[in-house]
């Protein structure tokens, strides 16, 4: 992959020509396509979808409905009528939570993961406590991956719902989703699962039919799209069975005062209000740029940088430096998270800030995870197609500089 090609198609590095991004996990750069498909809308189209008869407006529902067939493509879903738009994964997720409050009883259970985002804990936690259900936390392995015989004993036949990542946002680990959701369901075929793909979009090729999932969350903007969106994505049989949850316009066929109200089919009855279309048309412009680079050299570059930057760290931090995740690379996405001897986190991602090193510091919205591996924070680094080496050696120098200023204190 030539990132310095790349580069120059991501208009930040203009402004910012030292900039060293490795921070993606939070989210990714825009490349200026995407900034284009969203100017153009509220340029020269900017009317409302689904509601407008004249031809501007025609013309930002056709475009926006296509972004909803092409998200169905990429992902490998049945058809645009699994494609819920929302807000963000977390959007995402709460949806999800909501839509399933019904399915869930006293006495029941909900299964999560202790990698989970703080996203994909919450409304959970939040749910069995509404409804005096348990929530169950599968454990994890030395190596920070999802012990499997333990989180199938952890299903039976009152296990409502699963939810667990497809790839951890501070340990890098690749779950193997599909075997996972098949685990699960030979035990109890009633159990629904949501995957959160958080990280996994724009970083690893998707198939969310092969995954088997009932539900599946995301976010525009860690896919190099604009930050306000997400997806919701749902089996069509579940979702034609689920009442709305958020009610408003554009969402219903005929409002009765007296008779009933009658909504329209999914997923439309699930978007209430007028959603963000700019956001959704620049989307659609962030899949055209994964698609044109291909998500599997997407994930071939990644894989390749991470496995060099594990090797780099360690061959040169040793015994200093403490690298938690997967030591498998076929298991590790394109995130790492560490912690050097005697150096918080916050100070290191200060002085890197100070050298233009863009990194994330703390417990990363995993406060439950960093507890359970006894850290109060880590320092995580995140790679996308814009990085390559001379990031990993940048990165390394100035480590190692603050390493030294620590010892010398
Ligand atoms: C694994 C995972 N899930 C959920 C989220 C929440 O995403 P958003 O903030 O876009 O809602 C994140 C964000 O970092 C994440 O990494």
């Amino acid at each position: 992959m030539n990132t310095s090609e790349i580069k120059t198609r991501f208009p930040i590095f203009q402004h910012h020509p030292e900039l060293v991004y490795l921070d993606s996990a939070a989210t990714s750069l825009k490349p200026q396509t995407v900034i284009d498909a969203e100017r153009e809308y509220l340029e020269e189209y900017s009317t409302n979808v689904g509601r407008g008869l004249y031809p501007l407006a025609e013309k930002a529902t056709e475009k926006f409905e296509a972004v909803r067939e092409k998200v169905a493509r990429h992902i490998k879903a049945a058809g645009s009528q699994e494609i819920i738009f929302t807000s963000s994964t977390t959007g995402s997720i709460n949806l999800a939570a909501d839509l399933l409050n019904h399915t869930v009883n006293n006495g029941d259970n909900l299964i999560i993961t202790a990698m989970e985002h703080h996203s994909n804990f919450l409304p959970w936690q939040e749910l069995v406590r509404q409804k005096n259900a348990d929530l169950r936390v599968a454990p994890l392995t030395q190596t920070g991956e999802l012990d499997l015989g333990i989180l199938q004993n952890l299903v039976d036949a009152r296990t409502k719902i699963v939810a667990f990542t497809a790839v951890s946002n501070v340990l890098g680990t690749i779950n193997p989703v599909q075997e996972i959701v098949t685990i699960i369901k030979n035990i109890n075929p009633h159990t629904l699962i949501l995957v959160d793909a958080a990280q996994a979009t724009g970083s690893i090729p998707l198939d969310v039919t092969r995954w088997n999932a009932d539900l599946v969350a995301f976010s525009a903007h860690k896919m190099f799209g604009p930050t306000g969106v997400g997806v919701l994505y749902g089996k069509s049989h579940l979702l034609e069975k689920l009442r709305p949850v958020t009610f408003g316009g554009n969402m219903v066929l005929d409002v009765g005062q007296a008779s009933e109200t009658i909504y329209k089919e999914a997923p439309t009855r699930f978007e209430a209000g007028t959603p963000n279309i700019g956001g959704v048309i620049a989307l659609g412009a962030a899949l055209d740029y994964i698609e044109n680079l291909g998500p599997a050299n997407i994930r071939g570059h990644e894989k390749n940088l991470t496995d060099h930057a594990l090797k780099r760290l360690q061959e040169t931090f040793r015994n200093d430096i403490r690298i938690i995740g997967p030591i498998n690379p076929e298991r590790h996405g394109s995130i790492i998270s560490f912690a050097l001897n005697g150096i918080h986190p916050h100070d290191i991602a200060h002085l890197l800030g100070e050298k233009n090193i863009c990194i994330r510091a703390g417990h990363h919205c995993a406060a439950p995870l960093h507890r359970a591996l006894g850290l109060d924070a880590t320092t995580r680094i995140s790679f996308s197609v814009y990085n390559n080496e001379d990031d990993v050696e940048k990165l390394i120098g100035v480590l190692k500089e603050i390493q030294k200023m620590f010892l010398m204190k």
